[in-house]
């Protein structure tokens, strides 16, 4: 069991620990290749697979470092679990975090992942009181460097062909964010 769980709240999101029934939804939108596309994992993704990686998050705690830790996005309105973002303070100080998120196809462009994100780096820096957050991204990942950008984070650099993924060489982007620099454009998204 972990020591303490985590529940963030935006106006139209819950930001929760994983349930077990989230495994139906998780599997789908893990399943679109659109959406596995600049992931590590491969499509199909199986409900079983799903399972076993709800499981393996049970048992951690937020905020250990050098861990990742998943929260499930949940819609208010409806209940329905729409994506995931997941963060990792890291261990070399203990003040830095890497960041990610997916939000299944169908719940795109309507800003939830604007607004799942500021509320994470909301908890990260003000809660946490981390120095840096930072995150990256394949070049061409147009969403997802987007959504970087709208959260205020900067590009630090591209590094070209430096990553062996899914068969080809791909460019990695790093973003990223320092406290100073982290004023929530709009309050009601945290
Ligand atoms: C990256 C990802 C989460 C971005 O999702 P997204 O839906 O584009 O981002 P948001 O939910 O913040 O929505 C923003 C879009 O909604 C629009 N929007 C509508 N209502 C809005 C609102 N109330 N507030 C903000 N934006 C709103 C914005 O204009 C924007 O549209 P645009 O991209 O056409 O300009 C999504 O593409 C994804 O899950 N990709 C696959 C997984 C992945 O690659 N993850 C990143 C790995 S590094």
């Amino acid at each position: 069991m972990p020591l303490f769980t985590l529940q963030l709240e935006t106006p139209r999101l819950l930001l929760r620990e994983f349930q077990n029934s989230d495994k139906v939804a998780f599997a789908a939108y893990r399943s679109d290749p659109e959406i596995a596309k600049y992931q590590t994992w491969d499509t199909p993704y199986s409900e079983a697979q799903a399972a076993a990686f709800i499981e393996s998050l049970q048992h951690l705690t937020p905020g250990i470092l050098g861990e990742w830790y998943q929260l499930a996005i949940e819609l208010k309105s409806t209940g329905q679990m729409i994506g995931d973002c997941a963060f990792c303070i890291l261990a070399e100080d203990g003040k830095q975090a890497e960041i990610g998120f997916t939000l299944a196809r169908k719940y795109q462009g309507n800003g939830y992942a604007t607004e799942a994100v500021t509320c994470l780096l909301n908890y990260l820096f003000i809660h946490l009181n981390l120095h840096r957050v930072r995150s990256n991204c394949d070049s061409q990942n147009i969403a997802s460097i987007k959504l970087l950008e709208r959260v205020g984070m900067r590009v630090e650099g591209c590094f070209i062909k430096s990553l062996w993924f899914k068969n080809n060489w791909v460019d990695e982007m790093w973003f990223a964010i320092l406290q100073d620099e982290f004023e929530p454009k709009n309050p009601r998204l945290i």
